[in-house]
């Protein structure tokens, strides 16, 4: 049975809890595309926390702005550190070594207890600053931002240099060293809400003196975050990003080894940027591409991979769309009406020797994902990046 803690049974900042429920909170805070009702009621406020409550749900009962997106503990919006108080494996449940030393928790799942201590803090994050924004499609925008280039630096301190066959403009960077492009990033926008992105290229262009990072957004109907990115947020606006993590990008470790990409929607950025990073390292072995959407319109980057494709044999990219209405409309060659496991079982046998990558939608991942693994194929060799929003709307999207 759950047992009601006291009154004050966590700090935020040095804060007790009944000093945070008090506070006022910010009007202003960031659009979001699941915007939470952030008024909790004066009886919610001076209602004590509940046994088995987490860090974000007692903040979010008692009114009290905090960063939070997927509520899983996937998307690291929510990260915060636990100075006071022993994390529950939960809490830290896929962070780096380093992180977990650090006290680094997920909010969303560490339930909290008396006497623990969190502070919430910019170590982690960086100021990026919008420099461009590009539609790709009537629905994708890229978006570039331009961070310092003393975040660049690889644990040597010096950008190491690709090999001979790419751009010795474009430096790549050990495997811990931030920014790498298929890893992730969050963006966390003003007060409150943020969302979790693939990285879909790192530049150094000669006409500026910071790196610059591209992420593809999708513009969301209803989704208000989204929106913010695409048509508000200005050129030249500051705001946080995230220290980049995950393990999507390409390393060398993966020489001998078959790749396969799969890529639903706007997924297609971080999964053509780790394809040419592959090929920019000199891969050899094959590397299939699946981009798998809803229409023909939908496969924003066809043209650029089919170009790709007569110039690299080791290459291979198909389109998928899932409208049938396109039928007549389709060459049902490089573009056809198929599905994304009906494809990986007709032209690729799982096992050792090949790693799958797959981005985009978190549910088609999750599917894809427990194909690969009744398929044989071992988990350290599936690569998903896929992240879920909880949708906290009073009406459900549409
Ligand atoms: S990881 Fe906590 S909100 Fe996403």
């Amino acid at each position: 049975m759950e047992s009601p803690l006291s009154m004050t049974t966590f700090y935020l900042d040095g804060r007790p809890l009944e000093a945070l429920s008090s506070e006022p909170q910010p009007s202003d805070r960031a659009p979001s595309d699941t915007v939470p009702s952030n008024s909790a009621s004066s009886e919610q406020a001076s209602s004590p926390a509940h046994g088995g409550e987490t860090l974000h749900r007692a903040l979010l009962r008692l009114g009290v702005a905090h960063n939070y997106s997927c509520t899983k503990g996937v998307c690291r919006c929510c990260l915060v550190k636990l100075t006071t108080g022993v994390p529950t494996a939960r809490a830290q449940k896929g962070l780096e070594d380093e992180l977990k030393a650090d006290g680094w928790v997920f909010g969303c799942q560490s339930v909290i207890k008396p006497g623990m201590r969190f502070e919430t803090t910019d170590d982690g994050f960086c100021e990026a600053v919008l420099v461009a924004r590009r539609s790709l499609s009537p629905e994708v925008y890229e978006l570039v931002f331009a961070i310092p280039p003393a975040l660049m630096e690889s644990s040597a301190g010096e950008p190491k240099v690709r090999s001979p066959e790419a751009d010795a403009a474009k430096p790549v960077f050990a495997p811990l060293s931030p920014f790498i492009a298929g890893q992730c990033v969050s963006l966390l926008g003003g007060e409150g809400f943020g969302r979790t992105y693939g990285i879909a290229d790192v530049s150094f262009p000669a006409a500026d003196t910071r790196y610059h990072i591209s992420l593809h957004v999708r513009r969301k109907r209803n989704g208000s975050f989204s929106q913010w990115l695409c048509d508000a947020l200005e050129i030249g606006a500051p705001l946080k990003l995230s220290r980049p993590w995950g393990r999507s990008h390409y390393l060398p470790d993966f020489q001998n080894d078959e790749l396969i990409f799969v890529a639903f929607g706007s997924g297609i950025g971080p999964a053509a940027a780790v394809v040419r990073e592959a090929l920019n390292c000199g891969h050899q072995k094959p590397i299939s591409l699946y981009h798998a959407d809803r229409y023909p319109s939908d496969l924003y980057q066809h043209k650029a991979l089919l170009k790709l494709m007569l110039e690299k044999r080791q290459f291979f990219y198909q389109g998928l769309i899932a409208a049938e209405t396109e039928r007549e409309r389709i060459d049902h060659h490089r573009v056809q009406l198929a599905d994304v496991e009906t494809q990986l079982k007709a032209r690729h046998t799982l096992g050792r020797g090949s790693r799958l990558f797959l981005f985009g939608d978190a549910d088609k991942v999750a599917q894809i994902t427990e194909y690969a693994f009744l398929n044989a194929l071992e988990m350290d060799r599936i690569h998903a990046q896929s992240f879920e929003y909880r949708d906290l709307r009073r009406r459900p999207r549409r």
